[in-house]
């Protein structure tokens, strides 16, 4: 289900890096169901064309690290050679594990800050005059860790918060022409993410009690504020982070729980 009209986005183009897996590939899915036509892109080779299997809609499925420049450019100009001049590009490739900091050697901590903000750097870098401008909306996947410090993600905090600013400066840089924001996905169900960072029931149950909403979000929800921000509702708005996140980065509504005595 959609809340976007049949057809919104016929004729255009779209490729999610890290769209093979989780909420990218949601994201993939929904623009491939409202007309787009679809590549996404990974590692794994097989793991991508399993993915484009599961889009359909004549998805393609390519593989590249968007910590080669060389390589995810290699990327992009096959998808837009094949599928013509990109109208959307959503950069959400990331790793994650959990680790303090003295747990973490050094390139522990530079693989994921080369995942997730080198490789942003380089899908949105690389993507420039491949895309179909004026028109083109950008989206970097980023994370609650951008703002609000959590232990155990030095690495994802950083990466991401870099993200963030990363989307500001190219928003400055490119418009009019090219759009750029970021989503925020609070904690999604049925994600690999999720099940890095809260590996057990006792975790997730105290994390639903800490949210606004009182539960997960689902990977169509993050898929549907993905749909807007590259809808024409969203023409005026550039260099934005849209949490969708059930109110996750606003406080700890387990704190107003009349049941603790605290309300
Ligand atoms: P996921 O299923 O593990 O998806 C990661 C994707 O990135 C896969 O397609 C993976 O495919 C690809 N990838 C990883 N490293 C790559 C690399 N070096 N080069 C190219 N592709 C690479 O993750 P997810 O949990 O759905 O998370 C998706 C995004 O949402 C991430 O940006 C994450 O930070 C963000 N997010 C997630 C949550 C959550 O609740 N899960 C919350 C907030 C933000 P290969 O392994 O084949 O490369
Ligand atoms: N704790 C501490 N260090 C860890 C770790 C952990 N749980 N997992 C990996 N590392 C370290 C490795 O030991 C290595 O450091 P070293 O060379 O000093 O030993 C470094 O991180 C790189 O690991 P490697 O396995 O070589 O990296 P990779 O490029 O093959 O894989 C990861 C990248 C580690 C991020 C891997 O988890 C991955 O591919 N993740 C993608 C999926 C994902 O994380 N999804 C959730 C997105 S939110």
């Amino acid at each position: 289900m959609t809340s976007f009209r049949d057809n919104l986005f016929e004729g255009k183009t779209a490729f999610v890096a890290g769209g093979t897996s989780g909420i990218n590939l949601g994201i993939a899915k929904r623009f491939a169901q409202l007309g787009a036509k679809v590549a996404v892109a990974g590692r794994d080779p097989d793991k991508a064309q399993r993915a484009a299997a599961e889009i359909g809609h004549d998805a393609i499925g390519l593989s590249g690290d968007v910590r080669d420049y060389d390589a995810i450019r290699g990327v992009m100009e096959t998808v837009a050679g094949k599928l013509g001049a990109m109208d959307f590009v959503i950069s959400g490739a990331a790793g994650n594990f959990l680790a303090p900091v003295l747990g973490m050697s050094a390139n522990a901590f530079r693989t994921v800050v080369d995942i997730d903000l080198n490789g942003t750097f380089n899908v949105f870098r690389g993507c420039h005059d491949l895309l179909s401008r004026p028109g083109a909306s950008l989206i970097a996947i980023t994370a609650g860790q951008a703002v609000n410090a959590s232990a155990l993600q030095a690495h994802a905090c950083a990466a991401k918060a870099g993200i963030n600013q990363l989307i500001r400066v190219l928003a400055l840089e490119w418009g009019p022409d090219v759009r750029i924001n970021g989503i925020s996905p609070g904690p999604i169900a049925d994600t690999e993410g999720m099940k890095r960072l809260a590996p057990d029931a006792a975790t997730r149950e105290a994390h639903y009690a800490r949210i606004a909403m009182k539960r997960w979000g689902r990977i169509e929800e993050v898929a549907e504020s993905a749909v807007f921000l590259c809808s024409p509702a969203a023409a005026y708005i550039t260099g934005t982070i849209l949490d969708c996140d059930g109110g996750s980065q606003i406080g700890d509504a387990s704190r107003g729980d009349p049941a603790r005595g605290m309300a």
